[in-house]
Parts: C-alpha cells; structure tokens; sequence
C-alpha cells in the first residue's frame, strides 16, 4: 500500500459535506490532514489548507514546508491506517528510496516542486492535491473502503526522532 507515501505532506482542515438530499442521512466527514507535529530542529513554517473554489468543485490541498537539513535516505517515512482504533503500519521507507516507485514519482513530479533526491534544504510544497489522488492506482483504491484515519511519519533514519506527524482521514 505504497500510496500512504504521498500522504506524507498533505493538509489540513475539517470540513462538513451537508447532504442536500434528505434521503442521505448521515453527513460525510472528510477531515483533511493537520501538521500533528513540526519539529523546529529540522523544520519550520509547516503549513496546510483544504478548501475549494467553488460548490461542486473537489477539495483541494496545499501544504508546505522549510527544510532545515538535506533529506535522503537518513529520513523514514512511516504510514499507518486505523482500523477499529488498531494502528496497522502500511508502509515504511527511507525517502530516495521511495521516490522509485513509479507513480508516487509521478505525482510529486505533477503536484509538488520536489525533484531530485536527496532533497536540499528549501522551501517544498505539493500543490492541488485531491485525496485521493487521482493517479494512485485503481488495484490500490480497491484494497480498502470507507473512512480511515491514517497517520505519516518522518523521521530520523537513525534514531527514529520524529521530523513531522501528520494525520489524515481519507474516504475510499
Ligand atoms: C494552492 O496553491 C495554488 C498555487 O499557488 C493556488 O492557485 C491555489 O488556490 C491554492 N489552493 C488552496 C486550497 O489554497
Ligand atoms: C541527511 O544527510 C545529509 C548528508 O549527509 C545531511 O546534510 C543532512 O543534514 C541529513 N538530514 C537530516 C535531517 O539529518
Ligand atoms: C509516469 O509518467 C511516465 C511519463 O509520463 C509514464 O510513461 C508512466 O506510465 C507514468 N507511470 C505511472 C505509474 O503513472
């Protein structure tokens, strides 16, 4: 379940969908993700916003953040998805490393101002992003469905010490 990967720098805000049809009873929650944690030793001005233009028009998400260091494989990414309140770890891999997997280099290459790893340090921040996104793969989609909170992780290869924590509930 590589996908979680590009969850790694999205958004945050809660938002009420109101169904306008009477028949549909309960309100779909999406909750976008929220910056749980933002460690100033290696970064700073993590931000992110969900909202969209108009009625009708999808949910979008930009979030960003300042690179204090380089990141390259000394930086984790870990993925985790609740289910039943059970944190279950979907995927983990060093940064570069990642970056192999031919959609996830797709999107960041779409969605974001990253480009080669390792990362310099600098401003990085994806861009428009739909959740799900629209190019994670269908055979992907289909592996679960309903809503899940999902947490990512970066952090220190070595130690472990956490770089950023994001929460984010997705609907499938
Ligand atoms: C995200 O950033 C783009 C480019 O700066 C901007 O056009 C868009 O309105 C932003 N979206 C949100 C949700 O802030
Ligand atoms: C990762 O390694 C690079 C190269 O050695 C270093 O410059 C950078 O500070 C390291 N990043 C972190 C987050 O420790
Ligand atoms: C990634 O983009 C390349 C070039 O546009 C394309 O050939 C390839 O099929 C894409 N891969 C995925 C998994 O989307």
């Amino acid at each position: 379940m590589k996908w979680i990967v590009i969850f790694g720098i999205i958004l945050s805000t809660t938002v009420t969908f109101s169904a306008s049809d009477a028949k549909e009873k309960t309100p779909i929650k999406q909750e976008a993700a929220k910056f749980i944690k933002c460690n100033e030793k290696y970064v700073s001005e993590c931000y992110a916003i969900t909202k969209r233009v108009k009625r009708g028009e999808p949910y979008r998400t930009n979030c960003s953040i300042v690179n204090k260091h380089a990141w390259g494989n000394n930086v984790t990414m870990r993925g985790e998805i609740f289910i039943d309140g059970v944190a279950i770890e979907v995927i983990r891999g060093q940064v570069c490393d990642l970056t192999k997997i031919d959609w996830v280099y797709n999107f960041t290459m779409t969605y974001s101002n990253l480009r080669d790893c390792p990362y310099k340090p600098g401003y990085y921040a994806f861009f428009n992003i739909e959740l799900p996104p629209k190019n994670m793969p269908q055979r992907i989609l289909n592996l679960v469905k309903g809503q899940f909170n999902t947490k990512i992780y970066y952090s220190i290869t070595k130690t472990g010490e956490t770089i950023i924590e994001i929460s984010v509930t997705l609907r499938m």
